[in-house]
């Protein structure tokens, strides 16, 4: 299965891509995630791509094109993946697309999760993710068992992202709409674009979306 999850920051790429990865034993290939470890550990990507995440702003196509080029070339990816947060503007569409192309195989399916703006900032500013596994949690939807631990790792590390602040939140909104909202078009140009009700309960919209792969593999 190679899948691509569309949507605005917030609309639920994370929680399903989780839930996808676990459902059909495949990688799920977060661009934000991949970013984030790279800050986290200094390297020398992650100075680089510090300040444009801090800004909400898209980092540069040279960088998250080699992480993904990198990324699917591992053996993990050889049976599909879940892209999550990449393609974001048509520059990254087409390179991926030509790369796929090269090893005669495409995407299947781009799956939009569809959700409104207003909503979008509420699961945002109310987002809590484990450090230990990355478990995503939300306190005003889907809140841990118990306050502040995990419920999958028991850890008590639930911390808010630093690029979850109402500032930062706005301006990935905006790039959202002038940079990645624009594939859509692109991908329903190609007949792959599949949307979905973003914003249904999260097992529901799971069940949605396995149902919209089982007829494309
Ligand atoms: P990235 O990490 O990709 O962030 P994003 O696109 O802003 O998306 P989020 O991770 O915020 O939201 P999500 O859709 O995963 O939602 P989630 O499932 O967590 O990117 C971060 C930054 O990295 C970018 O700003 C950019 O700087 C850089 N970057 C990354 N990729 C790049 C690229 N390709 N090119 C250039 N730069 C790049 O859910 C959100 C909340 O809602 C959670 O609390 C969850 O519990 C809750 N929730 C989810 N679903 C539901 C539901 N159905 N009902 C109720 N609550 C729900
Ligand atoms: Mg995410």
């Amino acid at each position: 299965m190679r899948a691509v999850l569309l949507g605005a920051p917030g609309s639920g790429k994370g929680t399903q891509g989780e839930r996808l990865s676990q459902q059909y034993g495949i990688p799920q290939v977060s661009t934000g995630d991949l970013l984030r470890a790279a800050v986290a550990a200094g390297s020398e990507l992650g100075k680089q791509a510090k300040a444009a995440m801090d800004a909400g702003e898209l980092v540069s196509d040279q960088i998250v094109i080699g992480i993904i080029r990198e990324r699917l070339t591992q053996p993990d990816a050889a049976k599909g993946y879940i892209l999550d947060g990449f393609p974001r503007n048509f520059t990254q569409a087409q390179a991926l697309d030509e790369m796929l192309a090269a090893l005669e195989r495409p995407l299947q399916a781009i799956i939009l999760l569809d959700v409104n703006f207003e909503v979008l900032m509420r699961r945002l500013t109310g987002r809590r993710t484990c450090q230990a596994c990355g478990a995503i949690y939300n306190i005003y939807f889907s809140p841990p068992e118990v306050d502040h631990r995990c419920d999958k790792c028991n850890s008590d590390q639930l911390v808010q992202r630093s690029d979850d602040n109402e500032e930062t939140i706005s301006n990935r909104l905006r790039v959202y709409e002038a940079q990645t909202a624009p594939l859509v078009d692109y991908y329903e140009a190609q007949g792959k674009l599949y949307k979905v009700d973003g914003e249904d309960d999260i097992t529901k919209i799971a069940k949605n979306i396995g149902q919209i792969l089982e007829t494309v593999r």
